[in-house]
């Protein structure tokens, strides 16, 4: 915040002068993946020139000539320097800590890039959702069941599971985590649109809760594997409600367009045939609009939908006993106001009631809210470049390991995780070792840091682990939980053995 506030000082006047400049203007794409400029404040000062670093022609992109240089630039290095609240990350004596563990002990001993994840911050944000979720009576209204794919390393599956959560899985692999965490997969619930033959018999010898079923071909397969085995399926459909979510196109899942879902004027005569289907049990109804929301309206819209197609069901004879609302709640990467979790809950929980539909079971399947702000990824500076028109700080973690900025333009905010007196200022494009000019991962940040420091990538909980491959033969990420003052390792680092363990040379 410190930083936030003092940067917030350093542009006042600029800001005021230039209030005027939007969003489009500096360059910012997408409502919500990019930060927001925030109101512009009064006082009229400049920011003060500091002294040069690097030679004259390379400092395009420096903070040191803010009268040179354009007002979007300036207002984009402002935008660019926001920090997210976090629960269990926070910077004492000049260092950033997970919990108590300072990031620097980490990266000295298990190396970098590292996931450092932090127990209390996963723990509060599933309690927040849990308060939610049980009555004042002690009654339970409603269940997490976490979006694993947002995070399926086994221990922050056994985590969330000793915590009473069940899982929202999308494949027989997130399955086999499950189990292999040691949780039961009667608490899964199984959804994604091209579940295989195999997925679906593994899903019905495991007895998972429920299948969310996301087309008709999908829910004939069910039907008919069941019937090979001998099993019956407990089915809900997934509706598509055509609402939009107001999220990056690519994380969109409910509007028509999207591959997702039953469509919505299909719903009730494909309820019709699976009520009568020999080897299917109609147990829910499921919907899901997207990732990373940020209000609560569009999802009480497709709650209204959906509590629409449950009357008609029940007008029809078709009973259902739960009602699967999706994840999707968004984080604060920078300066997204998201609603609190339990508000959020609870908003839409006292939705359902004061509709009539208090008795329903509900599901929620958040991912990244419980996740995404409990991680940070770890990295160390290799070189600093200065370029004609821009600067790179060329760090040892890469799109292989955090996709999220090359493929949706994310922000996340980048921290020197201990400060460096002894390095002047500079603007900065963060950049990884991949052979793609898309290996970005923070794009005009000012940071005073020298090659060897060490770079926190906050809010990496989510998708960030989840996501990352082994381009250009990178070994993926260790993963670290920390628990107060104590550290484990979750993932060791992938050694490059073991990416060609499963080649062959040919004979
Ligand atoms: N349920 C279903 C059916 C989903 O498809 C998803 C996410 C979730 C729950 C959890 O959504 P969450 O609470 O995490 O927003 N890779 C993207 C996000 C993709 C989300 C896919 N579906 C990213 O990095 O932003």
């Amino acid at each position: 915040m410190k930083i936030i506030v003092a940067r917030l000082l350093n542009f006042a006047g600029i800001l005021g002068i230039f209030a005027s400049i939007t969003l489009s203007g500096c360059g910012v794409r997408g409502p919500l993946y990019l930060p927001r400029v925030p109101p512009a404040p009064e006082a009229p000062t400049q920011p003060e020139p500091k002294g040069q670093q690097w030679p004259a022609p390379n400092n395009a992109n420096s903070s040191q000539t803010p009268a040179a240089g354009s007002t979007k630039k300036i207002i984009k290095e402002f935008v660019m320097s926001l920090i997210p609240p976090l629960a269990g990350f926070s910077k004492k004596d000049n260092q950033w800590h997970a919990e108590e563990v300072p990031l620097s002990a980490i990266a000295e001993q298990f190396g970098t890039p590292t996931y450092v994840y932090s127990r209390r911050a996963l723990t509060e944000a599933f309690k927040a959702y849990d308060k939610a979720c049980v009555r004042a009576d002690g009654t339970r209204r409603a269940k997490v069941h976490f979006a694993m794919k947002s995070n399926s390393n086994l221990a922050i599956l056994d985590l969330f599971a000793r915590l009473g959560a069940g899982f929202d899985l999308v494949s027989g692999g997130e399955l086999s985590r499950v189990i292999a965490a040691g949780a039961d997969p009667k608490n899964a619930v199984f959804s994604g649109v091209g579940k295989s033959r195999a997925e679906i018999a593994q899903a019905l010898h495991a007895q998972v809760k429920c299948f969310n079923v996301e087309s008709i071909p999908e829910l004939d397969r069910i039907n008919e594997v069941a019937g090979e085995l001998g099993l019956k399926a407990p089915i809900s459909l997934r509706v598509n409600p055509d609402v939009n979510a107001n999220t990056h196109p690519y994380i969109s899942t409910g509007l028509k367009g999207n591959k997702f879902g039953i469509a919505y004027e299909d719903v009730i005569p494909t309820y019709q045939v699976a009520a009568k289907m020999p080897h299917c049990e109609v147990m829910g109804i499921d919907c899901h609009i997207g990732s990373q929301i940020t209000e609560v309206s569009p999802y009480l819209d497709a709650l209204d939908r959906v509590l629409a197609l449950i009357e008609k069901l029940k007008n029809l004879g078709i009973t259902i006993s739960h009602l699967d609302i999706g994840g999707g709640l968004g984080i604060s990467y920078g300066d997204e106001t998201p609603p609190a979790i339990t508000e959020f809950a609870n908003t839409l929980l006292d939705h359902i009631d004061a509709k009539g539909y208090g008795h329903l079971d509900v599901i929620f399947e958040p991912g990244r809210s419980l996740v995404g702000n409990a991680g940070v990824l770890l990295t160390k500076i290799e070189y600093l470049k200065p370029g004609e028109t821009k600067n790179f700080c060329i760090v040892d973690a890469a799109m292989n390991d955090l996709m999220r900025p090359a493929m949706y333009e994310a922000y996340h905010a980048i921290v020197p995780i201990k400060d460096n007196s002894g390095a002047s200022s500079q603007v900065y494009d963060v950049v990884g070792p991949v052979c793609e000019s898309g290996d970005w991962l923070g794009r005009d940040r000012n940071l005073s840091v020298a090659a060897g420091d060490l770079l926190g990538i906050l809010s990496t909980g989510a998708y960030g682990f989840a996501m990352a491959s082994n381009y250009n033969s990178r070994g993926r990420a260790a993963e670290v939980m920390v628990d107060g003052d104590k550290t484990y390792l979750i993932r060791e680092r992938e050694t490059i053995e073991s990416l060609f363990a499963n080649e062959h040379r040919l004979p």
